[in-house]
C-alpha cells in the first residue's frame, strides 16, 4: 500500500464516531466536506444562517442556528464535539454585514469551542493574509489566524485561493460574461497570476485535518497557475466562444462590472477584489495541495460552467431573515 493510502485510512479510522461541528454545511465548501465526514463515519452538526433550509444530509445532520447573538447557546450547540470546522466569513461588507462584524462573530465561535470543549479547530482563511494589508478581507482573515493561533486549541488553518466547482461564483461567473457578451474587460496587463483549487480537493484537506495531530498552517492551491488573461481565454476555449479581450484600465472595468451588477442583482467584483487579484494574491508559490487540474474540469463540466449567473447576493443576502426568536437568547 502506498504510504498516502495507509495515511489516508489512518485519519479515516481515526475519524470515525467523532462529532464534528462544521459552520455552513449546506452552503458551498462545507456541504462537500460534510460530505466527506458522513462518508467516513462522523457525526455532524452545522451552524448556519439559514437553518430552515433544505438539509441535503437528512437527518445524518444536526443543525443549529450561528447564535452569535447568545454565546451561551453557542457553546451548547458546540458542547460534546470534538473539532469545529470553520467556514464562517462573509465575501464583502454589505449593510451590517461587515468584516469587522464577522471578525467578532468569528472571535465569538471560537470562545464558544474552547468553553464547549472543542480540541481542535480546522479554519479556513485566505491566501496570502497580512495584518498590515489595505484589504478588509485579508486583514480581516489575517486577524483572525492570530486568533486560531492564540486561542489554545489544536489548529489546521488552510489558505485558499480561489475555489472552484459547480457552486463556484468566480470563475462561474467569468463563464457567464463569455457566453453572454463578445468583448471581456481584462483589467491591467491580465498577467498577475491565480492558482485555484477544486472544491472537492479543498473539502478533503479539511475533512483529513480534522484527524490530524498538533498545529499547522497551509496553502490550499490546485497544480495549475494561469495568468488571469489565459484563465478568460482557457474559458472562452473550452466554451467554444470566440470572444476578442480587451486590456482596459482597472478602474474602468469595475466600473463595468458596478453597472453589469445592476442589471445582474449583485456585487460582481468589489473594487478590493480586483486589488488582491491584480496584486497576485490569489497565487501563492509551493507545491500544490490540490490534485485537480482546473484545464481538466473544464472540459469535463464545459455545458454547466457559466449556464446561470451565480450571485452572491442572492446566496447570502436576499434571505429572509429567520423569526428572532430563532436567533436570539
Ligand atoms: N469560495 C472561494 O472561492 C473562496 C476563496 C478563498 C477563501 N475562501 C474562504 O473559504 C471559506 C468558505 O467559503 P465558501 O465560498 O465555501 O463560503 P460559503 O459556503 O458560501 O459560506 C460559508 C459560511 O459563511 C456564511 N456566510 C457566507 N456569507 C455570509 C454573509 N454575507 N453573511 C453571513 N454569513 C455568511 C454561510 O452562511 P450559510 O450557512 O447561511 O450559508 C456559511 O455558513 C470562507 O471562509 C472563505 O473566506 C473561499
Amino acid at each position: 500500500m502506498c504510504p498516502h493510502t495507509s495515511q489516508r485510512q489512518t485519519q479515516i479510522e481515526s475519524a470515525r464516531d467523532e462529532t464534528i461541528v462544521i459552520t455552513g454545511a449546506f452552503s458551498y465548501t462545507g456541504k462537500y466536506a460534510a460530505g466527506i465526514l458522513l462518508d467516513r463515519g462522523c457525526r455532524i452538526r452545522t451552524l448556519t444562517n439559514r437553518p430552515e433550509r433544505e438539509n441535503p444530509f437528512g437527518d445524518r445532520v444536526v443543525t443549529f442556528p450561528y447564535y452569535f447573538d447568545c454565546p451561551e447557546r453557542l457553546t451548547e450547540a458546540l458542547r460534546g464535539a470534538s473539532t469545529l470546522i470553520n467556514t464562517y466569513w462573509v465575501r464583502f461588507p454589505r449593510g451590517s454585514s461587515t468584516f469587522e462584524a464577522a471578525v467578532q462573530n468569528t472571535c465569538t465561535l471560537i470562545a464558544a469551542a474552547k468553553k464547549g470543549g472543542i480540541k481542535r479547530i480546522v479554519h479556513v482563511s485566505i491566501a496570502n493574509p497580512w495584518l498590515e494589508s489595505p484589504l478588509g478581507y485579508y486583514k480581516g482573515k489575517a486577524r483572525l489566524e492570530q486568533v486560531v493561533m492564540e486561542s489554545g486549541l489544536a489548529y489546521t488553518i488552510l489558505r485558499p485561493t480561489v475555489i472552484f466547482g459547480l457552486e463556484d461564483i468566480l470563475i462561474n461567473n467569468i463563464a457567464w460574461f463569455v457566453r453572454h457578451f463578445p468583448v471581456f474587460g481584462i483589467p491591467g496587463d491580465g498577467r498577475y497570476r491565480i492558482r485555484p483549487i477544486y472544491v472537492e480537493d479543498m473539502a478533503r484537506l479539511i475533512a483529513d485535518a480534522v484527524a490530524q495531530e498538533g498545529n499547522a498552517v497551509l496553502d490550499a492551491v490546485g497544480p495549475e497557475t494561469f495568468t488571469f488573461e489565459e484563465l478568460v481565454n482557457l474559458i472562452a476555449g473550452q466554451l467554444r466562444r470566440r470572444i476578442r479581450s480587451v486590456r482596459v484600465p482597472a478602474a474602468a472595468a469595475y466600473l463595468a462590472t458596478r453597472v453589469a451588477g445592476w442589471f445582474v442583482h449583485d456585487v460582481v467584483l468589489t473594487w478590493e477584489e480586483y486589488q488582491g487579484l491584480m496584486a497576485g494574491l490569489l497565487a501563492p508559490q509551493g507545491s500544490s495541495t490540490g490534485e485537480t487540474r482546473l484545464s481538466t474540469w473544464l472540459a469535463a463540466n464545459r455545458e454547466h460552467l457559466g449556464a446561470r449567473y451565480a450571485s452572491e447576493v442572492a446566496r447570502h443576502y436576499a434571505l429572509t431573515p429567520p423569526p428572532s426568536f430563532f436567533r436570539k437568547c
